[in-house]
């Protein structure tokens, strides 16, 4: 019997900006963010079953079990639609864990785009997008893909029409990051200067490498290197073959990416990383948002 399955992509990201607001009275905080998809990716091979949810993933430390978010994915799509099938996900991990690259989220979302279609249930994005925030932040973002500016506590997206593909270097530093702990230590000052996101919007709409790289901002960078004070060392190791700027902790960390103008910059400086013995970098583009976004 020929088994109905799908192969899916699942990119990673990084945020280009990202503000706090403030903390809201669900225990998650408002946030001002810019996300940018890139091609470093998972990949995700979804096949149906007669039923129930079954899981397997390349790499052994990535539980398999129901705290997977492809799992999760699964289970809200299988109760929001009533569907009466199941399905066999097989995980190929590539983007690393715990780095503020949103691997998990964008898991989740390939699963939900994927099980839309082998199910053939019809679901909206705007339906797919309000699952995805039952499961986590980013999850709505990656739903629609591409540039985009990230407001509520992440899943209210609003799409940049982004034309120009960016190159970076990513430095994985073999740290994993909670989340969760990062916020939890952030102190919110009243006194303090809000950035100014608009600042980083503009960059990327007008493909001004050297406005982008000034516009970079991460307002949790200052609570991770106090968490983890290895990581300030890995953005100043970054720094020092960038000396245009352009460097930033992603998200809530341990990721550190740096814009580099072409390619070849960043090939040059993933040669040099590899050369000091750091194993875990990438060399990758920002992409285009696909024509159904
Ligand atoms: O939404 P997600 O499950 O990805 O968030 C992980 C954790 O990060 C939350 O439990 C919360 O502690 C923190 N968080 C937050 N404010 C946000 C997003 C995440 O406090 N806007």
């Amino acid at each position: 019997m020929n088994k109905k399955s799908i192969n899916l992509t699942a990119p990673a990201k990084i945020n280009l900006f990202l503000e706090v607001l403030g903390k809201r009275p669900d225990g998650y905080h408002e946030l001002e963010t810019v996300m940018q998809e890139i091609d470093l990716a998972d990949t995700i091979t979804l096949e149906e079953t007669e039923g129930g949810i079954e899981l397997s993933c390349t790499d052994s430390d990535v539980p398999c079990d129901q705290s997977n978010l492809v799992w999760k994915a699964a289970r809200v799509f299988q109760k929001e639609t009533g569907v009466e099938k199941g399905v066999r996900a097989h995980l190929v991990k590539r983007i690393p864990v715990a780095a503020g690259l949103g691997g998990g989220s964008s898991d989740a979302a390939a699963t939900l785009k994927g099980l839309n279609t082998l199910w053939e249930a019809g679901l909206s994005e705007t339906r797919l997008m309000e699952m995805g925030a039952q499961i986590g932040s980013d999850v709505p973002f990656f739903i629609k893909g591409g540039t985009a500016l990230c407001t509520g506590r992440g899943e209210i997206v609003t799409p940049l029409r982004v034309r120009h593909r960016f190159s970076y270097i990513i430095l994985y530093p073999e740290i994993r990051v909670s989340t969760a702990e990062i916020y939890n230590n952030l102190k919110i000052g009243l006194t303090r200067e809000k950035k100014d996101v608009n600042l980083t919007c503009k960059a990327l709409l007008s493909d001004n490498a050297n406005a982008l790289n000034g516009s970079l901002f991460n307002r949790l960078e200052e609570v991770a290197f106090e968490l983890y004070p290895e990581l300030r060392g890995f953005r100043e190791l970054l720094e020092g073959y960038l000396p245009g700027g352009g460097v930033l902790l992603s998200g809530s960390g341990s990721a550190i990416y740096g814009h580099c103008e072409k390619q070849e910059e960043a090939e040059n400086v993933k040669e040099e990383l590899n050369r000091r013995g750091i194993k875990k970098a990438f060399v990758v583009s920002s992409m285009l948002a696909t024509a159904s976004a």
